[in-house]
């Protein structure tokens, strides 16, 4: 198991003044969790081995006033910096990065909620135990970093990567069994911060809740018949893992989320469907796990636009 798991489990809380406590988030990390933004007094520490040395201290690569090892600095609203300690030569000696964490006010200052209505959304393409977690960040935003991570299952870290753009977390469970129940659920903990404001998110699931099958792959297209197949992604065989698909043809020139009365619609375990319209409509199917009913790919659609002539995908 990982070493920075058992950081986090035994992270220090150190009361200070009030409701406010500095927390120990990764090597190197201080965070300090406040519930107002009334200005805090906090001790930094340069290192034990430095006792006794002339050391003075930057503050975001400024000096400040403040020398010694040990150092007692006033931290306003979200101001918090990157403390580094050096000789009296200016040599680095250590380095502290301390984050405010505004843990009673609303989230949403340093990422956005995407159109599910969440911060952070986790889809799986299949049951392989593999999952990809993303973020939007907050437009305005632009001094934005990934703090820290993590995924676990039953007390085991779960092995993600950081997407380069630090938009996503891709995951795999190997311990992950897709043949039998699923009885713990996936705890994903994420900070990430906007200059040194910080910002905790958290989500639990399930594989089988969020089991998203990539685009239904439509692989015939004849008059008016149409032929599909689960995507190549999906997991197989199809005996074990089945897929249902809804069928929808809205008037041309709608899109597949179209409603209305002249929406034909229906929901099959079938693979082909024929139409029996005259004028132009757009074909569309999508397919989810009946077994959970849970999340619909995204819409697969093929356009007619005169009948008995040109068609395209
Ligand atoms: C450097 O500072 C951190 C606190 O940010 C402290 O945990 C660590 O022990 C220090 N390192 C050394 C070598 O003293
Ligand atoms: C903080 O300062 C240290 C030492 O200069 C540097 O290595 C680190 O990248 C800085 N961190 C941030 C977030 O600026
Ligand atoms: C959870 O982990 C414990 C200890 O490693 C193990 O005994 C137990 O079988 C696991 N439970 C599940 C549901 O995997
Ligand atoms: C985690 O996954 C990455 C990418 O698949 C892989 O390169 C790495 O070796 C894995 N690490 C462990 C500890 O399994
Ligand atoms: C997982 O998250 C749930 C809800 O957030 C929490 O109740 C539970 O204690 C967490 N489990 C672990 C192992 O962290
Ligand atoms: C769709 O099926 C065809 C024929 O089997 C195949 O060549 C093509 O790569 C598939 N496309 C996708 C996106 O899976
Ligand atoms: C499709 O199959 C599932 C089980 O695999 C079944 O529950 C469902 O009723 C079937 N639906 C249709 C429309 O046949």
């Amino acid at each position: 198991m990982n070493k920075i798991y058992f950081f986090i489990l035994q992270a220090v809380l150190l009361q200070l003044a009030g409701s406010t406590s500095l927390r120990f988030l990764k090597p190197n990390v201080e965070v300090l969790e406040v519930s107002d933004l009334s200005s805090l007094e906090v001790s930094l520490h340069c290192g034990e081995q430095y006792e006794g040395q002339q050391i003075h201290w930057e503050r975001n690569g400024e000096s400040i006033s403040e020398t010694g090892n040990r150092i007692t600095v006033t931290i306003d609203g979200l101001r918090g910096g990157n403390f580094t300690c050096h000789r009296a030569n200016g040599d680095l000696l250590n380095h502290t990065l301390l984050l405010v964490h505004p843990v009673k006010f609303p989230k949403g200052g340093v990422l956005t909620k995407s159109s599910d209505g969440e911060f952070v959304s986790c889809t799986a393409r299949n049951y392989n135990g593999q999952f990809h977690c993303s973020w939007k960040w907050h437009q305005e935003r632009n001094k934005r970093a990934v703090v820290y991570f993590t995924a676990i299952r039953n007390s085991s870290l779960i092995n993600c990567t950081l997407d380069s753009d630090i938009s996503g977390l891709t995951c795999i469970d190997k311990e992950y069994c897709p043949y039998s129940e699923e009885p713990r659920s996936i705890n994903l903990t994420l900070f990430v911060r906007n200059l040194y404001r910080l910002e905790e998110h958290q989500r639990t699931f399930f594989i089988r809740d969020i089991a998203k099958p990539d685009k239904v792959n439509i692989t015939k297209i004849e008059d008016d018949e149409f032929e599909w197949r689960p995507p190549k992604t999906w997991s197989f065989p199809c005996s074990f893992f089945p897929l249902s698909y809804e069928v929808k043809v809205v008037p041309n020139s709608h899109d597949c989320d179209h409603t209305g009365s002249r929406v034909e619609k229906m929901e099959t375990n079938g693979t082909h469907y024929k139409v029996n319209i005259k004028r132009p409509y757009t074909f569309c199917v999508r397919a989810q796990d009946p077994l959970t009913n849970k999340v619909w790919s995204d819409w697969s659609h093929h356009q007619k636009r005169k009948h008995r002539h040109t068609s395209e995908q």
